[in-house]
């Protein structure tokens, strides 16, 4: 999709897809954009004589949010999540060790699964109209921004690096060494942050799904530059863009590695809400995206 916009476009040794567009005059600026492309998964780990498949997580399968939750393997398998029988779910959600895949074989010898096969949640995408659920909303809704941005941005004095990053969600290891190759001077993250305007039982870091993107304040891998929050502020001010602001306290993001390989850069982001963040039916409003990208048009420009 990218290639005729690009000025150069490369996959490096992790698989981390990189695209610039422009060149760097003396008053601009290098700058790198991220966005994951790798999901949650799982991984087996066991596969018992009955032909139930144990696994362990690739990425952060959130507690409360597995139990029935369909699964496909890379090899085009399928099963679903099942829990352990006598583990039921009272206030502690059970342990991943407590949790099977049940593909329907009858033993280990039919099983079409074998230890290290992957897989990822198998939902279908539904339009809800406004608003969107999907599996690996985090981060399709980055990936869908850093893509409009490259088929429309207009060649500047500004250098821009489109990364699409693997990994992220393993621990952002990817957006390091792309980074270490760019040596950018500014480095943000386009990745989503969890909507909290839930039924809940505290008030706390009450991100609005609709109510705008949120501008990187701090996740658990960065503090952004305070340069950068303001000037996105500025702009989302100037420009009547709705907004809020993220400070979340699970979880980091591809600007983690931006901030501090090689050299270090300004390191901020832009946070697409979305409400049941690493479930297998993730929700993103699409005015929150529309605006996340007027958003990083200002920037840019
Ligand atoms: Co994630
Ligand atoms: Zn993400």
């Amino acid at each position: 999709m990218i290639q005729p916009y690009a000025d150069e476009i490369r996959v490096d040794a992790l698989g981390n897809l990189i695209a610039r567009k422009g060149k760097k005059a003396k008053d601009g600026k290098r700058i790198m954009l991220a966005a994951h492309l790798d999901e949650i998964g799982l991984i087996v780990s066991h596969v018992d004589a009955k032909g139930f498949a144990r696994f362990s997580a690739l990425g952060g399968l959130s507690p409360h949010r597995r139990l029935g939750a369909r699964v496909k393997f890379l090899n085009g398998a399928r099963g679903v999540i099942a829990l352990e029988r006598e583990a039921e779910i009272k206030d502690r959600a059970p342990g991943l060790d407590r949790y099977f895949i049940d593909t329907g074989a009858t033993s280990d010898r039919d099983c079409p699964v074998k230890v290290g096969d992957v897989a990822v949640f198998d939902t279908e995408f539904q339009d809800l109209g406004n608003r969107v659920v999907a599996r690996a909303l985090d981060d399709r809704a980055g990936v869908a921004l850093l893509v409009e941005s490259l088929t429309r941005l207009k060649s500047g004095k500004n250098e821009v690096w489109y990364v699409f990053t693997v990994q992220e969600e393993v621990g952002t290891r990817g957006a390091g060494p792309a980074s270490y190759g760019i040596d950018p001077e500014i480095g943000l993250a386009l990745d989503v942050t969890p909507a909290s305007d839930v039924p809940s039982t505290r008030e706390r870091n009450p991100i609005a799904l609709g109510g705008g993107p949120a501008i990187k304040v701090k996740d658990a891998g960065v503090i952004s530059d305070p340069r950068i929050v303001q000037e996105m502020t500025r702009l989302a001010e100037k420009n009547r863009i709705p907004h809020q602001f993220e400070v979340m306290e699970m979880g980091g993001t591809d600007a983690a590695k931006m901030q501090v390989t090689g050299l270090g850069a300004q390191a901020g982001g832009i946070a697409i809400p979305v409400r049941h963040l690493h479930s297998p039916s993730e929700m993103v409003d699409l005015d929150d995206l529309k605006n996340a990208g007027k958003l990083l048009a200002a920037f840019l420009r």
